[in-house]
């Protein structure tokens, strides 16, 4: 590919981005060419030039969302997808709204339609009386074609497979070879041809939703694109209202307005108070935390112990440079001074840990109340195995920022070490769905479950761990890894493994 045909192809992601927000990496532009030929060919048009100044004329806006939409998106929906996030819906969302009889929900993304039909049918599952509620459930999505099918409520079994027979029986009716759903649930759900991304057009503003379904749909943005959606969700949704993702997707680094639900085995988010009822909240959480009982000692070595123990020796064996031109760790924002963070960092990966705490002891009281200097503090209470200081650390942080994937790892650590070991497995669940990328909570999922004798979790947890920590960033690895190399803790997974097949055998 020349620089002309380069240039050609940047244009058009651009064009794309400003049309529905997809971000294309660069290694993936000339897919992206690849995709959309067919388009310009379907137009009889010269090339993608020309076609770029049809996707950025206002007239043909609404026809090319929808056409660029069906090329570039994967429209796979069914009915009961993820049904464990509808159970917690209609436990969480639904029951409560149960005195009022009064419900507002988007499916954002809605595609076919099956995700808002799967709720209309769940509601009146739950609800008998629901026909006397004020109810309102609506699906939107870009593509036209998707919609239109959506109101024809007409599926294939393909649609319904993971529908129980009796709900099939009940809700639909056989047309040759598909299923038409009939109009007890498709009356409840009403359809609008809608963009997240279109400029200036948010219909939802003030909508006041009790919950928000946007499942996967946030994975095609760019971060900044998805900070935008998530505002425009945020505008529609009541305080206390929630948002439910795909599983791939988490609100990781794009906003503090959420605290992630973790229920019914599955996660979705809860929009935040206002910052003044948050701020009152603080305020009683942190006098909880000043007479907070310390934890009783467990009887068995944990991790934390290990972590403890190692920190002093082991971190010798890390390679010394390592850390050095590596980016501070994805899991801080700047505020804090990236200096400062790298001079801790490195007196850490020096195994000065008491030089790293004066360092930090030095900062004024405002900054230590920072996100990031409170994670430091943690971790370094935890390589002392001052675990009360840790805890205090960690839930501080997670009053503050509940999506803060390593604090949510310090706590698992301090969990286990107090003998809470579902608390602990819980907080690593937690922290490997904000960061799917940190590979130390997976190991110790790993080496937890290996512990409660759950083999097939651990055999499973520790492989991926074992994948994580070849790409792990250096300075991740000297904070979480509680003072072992990544060749320490590689070769703990591998014997860990070892074992366990010896054991399966
Ligand atoms: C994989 S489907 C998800 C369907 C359903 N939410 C689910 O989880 O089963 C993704 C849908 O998101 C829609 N979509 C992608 N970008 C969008 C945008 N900017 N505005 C509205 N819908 C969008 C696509 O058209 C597609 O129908």
């Amino acid at each position: 590919m020349n620089g002309a045909e380069r240039g050609e192809l940047e244009r058009l992601r651009d064009a794309v981005s400003d049309l529905i927000g997809f971000g294309f990496e660069a290694d993936r532009i000339v897919q992206l060419g690849v995709a959309l030929w067919p388009r310009v060919q379907e137009l009889g048009l010269s090339g993608f030039d020309a076609y770029i100044s049809r996707l950025r004329a206002p007239e043909h806006r609404a026809a090319e969302t929808t056409a660029v939409g069906s090329l570039l998106t994967v429209t796979e929906t069914y009915f009961h997808r993820s049904y464990d996030q509808i159970v917690a819906f209609l436990d969480q969302v639904a029951e409560p709204a149960a005195r009022s009889r009064r419900l507002r929900i988007l499916s954002a993304g809605c595609a076919s339609g099956e995700e808002p039909y799967t709720l209309a049918i769940a509601l009146r599952e739950r609800f008998p009386d629901i026909e006397r509620w004020d109810v309102e459930i609506v699906g939107f999505d870009l593509n036209a074609l998707m919609l239109k099918k959506a109101e024809e409520g007409r599926y294939s079994a393909w649609s319904l497979r993971a529908l129980p027979p009796e709900l099939k029986k009940k809700y639909f009716r056989k047309v040759e070879r598909s299923y038409e759903l009939l109009p007890a649930a498709r009356s409840m759900v009403k359809f609008l041809h809608q963009n997240l991304v279109e400029p200036g057009v948010w219909p939802f503003e003030g909508f006041e939703a009790d919950a928000i379904f946007c499942r996967n749909v946030l994975m095609y943005f760019s971060p900044d694109v998805m900070k935008t959606v998530v505002t425009r969700l945020t505008s529609s949704l009541r305080k206390g209202g929630y948002l439910f993702l795909g599983h791939a997707e988490a609100l990781r680094g794009i906003t503090q307005d959420y605290q992630l639900c973790h229920t019914h085995e599955t996660f979705y988010y809860q929009k935040r108070p206002s910052e003044q009822e948050r701020t009152e909240g603080r305020e009683e959480s942190e006098q909880k935390d000043s007479t907070a009982a310390a934890p009783a000692a467990s009887e068995t070595i944990s991790w934390f112990e290990a972590i403890h123990a190692a920190s002093e020796r082991v971190m010798a064996l890390a390679k010394r440079g390592e850390l050095e031109g590596a980016p501070p760790s994805s899991l801080f924002t700047a505020t804090l001074g990236k200096e400062k963070l790298a001079e801790v960092l490195a007196l850490m990966e020096k195994e000065r840990f008491s030089e790293a705490l004066r360092l930090m002891e030095a900062l004024s009281p405002e900054a230590k109340e920072e996100p990031e200097a409170l994670l430091l503090f943690a971790v370094l209470m935890t390589n002392r195995g001052n675990i009360e200081a840790a805890e205090t650390a960690c839930e501080k942080l997670l009053a503050r920022d509940d999506l803060n994937a390593g604090a949510h790892y310090l706590k698992a650590l301090c969990l286990e070490h107090s003998g809470d070991e579902e608390g602990a497995r819980e907080h690593d669940s937690i922290a490997a769905h904000l960061d799917p990328t940190l590979a130390m909570p997976r190991l110790h999922a790993g080496l937890l479950a290996k512990r409660a004798g759950d083999l097939l979790t651990a055999q499973s947890e520790l492989t991926r761990a074992l994948g994580l920590l070849a790409r792990e960033e250096p300075s991740r690895l000297v904070l979480f890894g509680g003072g072992f190399s990544r060749e320490s803790l590689t070769s703990l997974c591998r014997t860990e493994l070892a074992r366990m097949g010896e054991r399966f055998e």
